[in-house]
């Protein structure tokens, strides 16, 4: 009897349930996924956004039991800058590839139009680097890197008033694109009635305003219980501190002052336990998993449909990959093929300009050369005409001049004959006195 086809099998396939004779070993595959996970070690990328000065690297500091090299950021940045850092922790044997981004100056500027997009932009380029790893045609995503940021701490300012515009409108733009906790930092500085009302005021603000934020999975039989808890408790209002103080005959994290001692662990102060629980000890894989098929999902659908990939062709058929590759590249080769002849076209149409031009050039040109021959001519006739006149006139002159010179050497002999006539004369009257 020929094998049913793959599709023909999915149609007709009716499952039966049997039972094993013995022990086969499927059973320990959930152990298999474990220890491979640990071998390849998990990565986790938190983005700190908040004013300057917030809080957020000491809060770092304090979640994760460490120091992270932390530089003070001045109030002075042109615009947001984004700074991210890659450690790796160790737990046991599991290894962390922590990267935690900060927004610099995130709140700084006058005009804070602006101040979201290169958060949204940062976001987006690590959704992009991670699509173009799994387009390419050698992947290599086991050992990739992946940068793609799976939770967006959003540091609110403890004014107990209300959000302000700023964070309102980087939050709705975040939303869509990255898991949002909103956190009331410095939430020492508040007191407890008012850090309540805060509390309801932001959280209404943000349901008006349509942002939606993270909310702790409660799908999981096994977290449901906690994590609703927990969402009614949002937004987690934390204080940080790396600062020990003994309290009782114990030393924990506190911020001390001069009338008592605030223990960040202690959940009647504040809620930094809450938020650890949740972030790092319950919620990390579903942070991870929402990210991938929420967040990244939803980028690489709307990049692709603008490539113009699709799924369905116009008559809702299924369209290959194959097809819609062809479709594209006849698309982009009609598209060429217009261009170059636009180009062509144009090319041709400029040769005739310059041509035109030229010629028109050219006439000018021979114009203004007829032009200044006539002139020319003209001029020599004059010179021509002067120089005829002078050499008449210095003819003249020359003859003028020689009959003047002639006169004169007349005179001259005349007047040089003269006394020795007159000699001759007083001679002879002289001799006849005598
Ligand atoms: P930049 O990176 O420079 O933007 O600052 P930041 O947001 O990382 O703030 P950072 O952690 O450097 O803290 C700034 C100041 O706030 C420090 O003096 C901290 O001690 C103080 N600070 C941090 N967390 C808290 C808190 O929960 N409550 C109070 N009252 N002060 C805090
Ligand atoms: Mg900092």
């Amino acid at each position: 009897m020929p094998l049913p086809g793959r599709g023909q099998l999915c149609k007709n396939e009716e499952k039966r349930n049997l039972s094993l004779g013995g022990h086969v070993g499927f059973d320990s595959l959930p152990d298999q996924l474990v220890s491979k996970s640990v071998t390849q070690g998990f990565s986790f990328n938190i983005l700190c956004v908040g004013e300057t000065g917030i809080g957020k690297s000491t809060l770092m500091n304090t979640l994760f039991n460490t120091t992270f090299e932390t530089e003070e950021a001045s109030h002075y940045e042109n615009a947001v800058r984004l700074r991210p850092r890659t450690y790796d922790l160790q737990e046991s044997n599991v290894h962390l590839k922590l990267t935690i981004v900060d927004a610099v100056g995130f709140g700084d500027q006058i005009n804070k139009d602006e101040s979201y997009r290169p958060v949204v932009d940062y976001i987006d380029t690590q959704f992009e680097n991670y699509l173009q790893e799994e387009l390419k045609i050698r992947r290599s995503l086991f050992n990739y890197h992946d940068t793609r940021i799976h939770v967006c701490l959003y540091f609110i300012t403890p004014t107990g008033h209300s959000l302000k515009s700023l964070d309102l409108v980087t939050m709705k733009k975040l939303d869509s694109k990255v898991n949002i906790i909103p956190i009331i930092a410095k939430a020492d500085t508040i007191s407890k009635s008012e850090l309540h009302k805060f509390k309801i005021k932001i959280m209404s603000e943000l349901v008006s305003n349509g942002v939606q934020i993270y909310q702790f999975p409660t799908d999981d039989e096994a977290v449901a219980e906690i994590n609703s808890v927990m969402n009614a408790h949002l937004p987690f209002a934390v204080v940080g501190s790396t600062e020990e103080v003994k309290v009782g005959n114990k030393l924990v994290r506190a911020r001390q002052y001069p009338w008592g001692v605030v223990q960040v662990e202690n959940e009647s102060h504040c809620d930094f336990v809450k938020l650890r629980e949740m972030l790092i000890r319950v919620n990390m894989e579903d942070l991870r998993e929402q990210t991938h098929t929420r967040h990244y999902e939803l980028y690489r659908r709307c990049k692709l449909e603008e490539m113009g990939f699709k799924d369905t062709d116009p008559d809702s058929q299924p369209f290959s990959l194959q097809e819609t590759y062809e479709t594209k590249r006849k698309e982009f080769l009609g598209e060429l093929q217009k261009k170059e002849e636009e180009m062509r076209q144009m090319f041709v149409n400029k040769v005739k300009e310059t041509e035109s031009e030229l010629k028109e050039k050219e006439r000018e040109l021979h114009e203004k050369f007829e032009h200044l021959k006539r002139i020319h001519q003209e001029e020599k006739r004059k010179v021509e005409e002067k120089r005829r006149e002078l050499e008449e006139e210095m003819n003249a002159f020359n003859r003028r001049k020689l009959a003047v010179e002639t006169l004169q050497s007349q005179s001259l002999q005349a007047t040089s004959q003269q006394p020795l006539k007159k000699d001759k004369d007083k001679k002879k009257s002289r001799a006849s006195w005598w």
